[in-house]
């Protein structure tokens, strides 16, 4: 298949050598990805739908790496970015690269696009989600999935939260982390307080709601929400949940009411996973678009 980008073919003499396949190195050191991600103003593409969907959303390709036989798949789309090298081999060089196998097609390093300002979001959105320092990419993802299949304008993340652009956050979310709009909020201190973007959302004329089942909450669809004009609720992590400085910044407690409280079934369980709980929160939120 003849392409208009440069080839590099890893079955060549030192073509591992080149620094452009640095990039797709040990993609499963998640740490290491971090830095080197971060450093290099880039994140990973897996899978060629992945791969498809970042170019549609306008997202610039450095490279593309794969085996010849995923060529097709994405030809007309790496065609229409003729000065991003290809690098192809055969799966066991890809693999011993990566450490792992490609079993999903082809990977892209993408240039990082810089994320829009916090009040970008707040001037257009109704409704937001805000995730309290979520560090778990497959929870971060399913999340943006759902915000995009519900409707939900958009995404605050606090500044510890993890990164949607890690690949395993985008493949979870299927590719939704391209196209709903999201803004990392400011560090108050070293610990990742961000009491100053609690406020701004507030004076930005959003009811804050900090969901989270706690003495107090209104339910989810109370007449407190339905009727705001506009809202963000705030997601916590497994384990400790919404932090008691969210709480206390937020206008209102708004819980999921769980029906193992109700004694229907042996087992009663205090929450949801808080992937589980933001699919409930897109859906109420959702239907203020109506
Ligand atoms: C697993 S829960 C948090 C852990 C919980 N606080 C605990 O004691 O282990 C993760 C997040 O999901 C959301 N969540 C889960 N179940 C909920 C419910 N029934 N009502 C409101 N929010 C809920 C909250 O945002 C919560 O912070």
């Amino acid at each position: 298949m003849r392409l208009p980008n440069p080839v590099l073919r890893l079955s060549e003499p030192d073509a591992a050598e080149d620094p452009l396949v640095a990039d797709y190195r040990e993609l499963t050191d998640a740490a290491l990805r971090r830095r080197r991600d971060a450093e290099h103003g880039m994140y990973m593409a897996e899978s060629s739908r992945v791969v498809a969907r970042a170019l549609a959303a306008g997202h610039r390709p450095r490279s593309f790496f794969m085996t010849e036989r995923h060529l097709p798949e994405l030809a007309e789309a790496i065609s229409s970015h003729p000065d991003a090298p290809v690098i192809l081999g055969d799966d066991a060089v890809l693999e011993s690269i990566t450490g792992f196998h490609l079993h999903r097609g082809a990977l892209a390093a993408m240039h990082r696009p810089v994320p829009p300002e916090p009040e970008a979001l707040l001037d257009a959105a109704r409704t937001l989600l805000v995730l309290e320092g979520i560090t778990d990419h497959t929870n971060v993802g399913a999340i943006f999935r759902s915000a995009a299949a519900l409707g939900v304008d958009g995404m605050l993340l606090s500044p510890t939260c993890a990164d949607p652009l890690y690949r395993r956050s985008i493949r979870v979310s299927m590719g939704s982390v391209f196209t709903v709009p999201w803004a990392r909020l400011p560090r108050d201190s070293s610990d990742g307080a961000w009491a100053s973007g609690a406020r701004s959302i507030r004076e930005a004329g959003f009811l804050l709601g900090a969901l989270e089942v706690a003495d107090g909450a209104v339910a989810l669809d109370d007449p407190t929400i339905r009727r705001a004009e506009r809202v963000a609720l705030i997601l916590g992590a497994e384990g400790p949940g919404v932090t008691a400085g969210a709480l206390a910044s937020a206008d209102v407690a708004v819980e999921i009411p769980m029906a193992g409280r109700t004694g229907r079934h042996e087992v009663s369980l205090d929450s949801l996973n808080v992937a589980a709980a933001a699919a409930v929160a897109c859906w109420e939120l959702g239907r203020r678009h109506g």
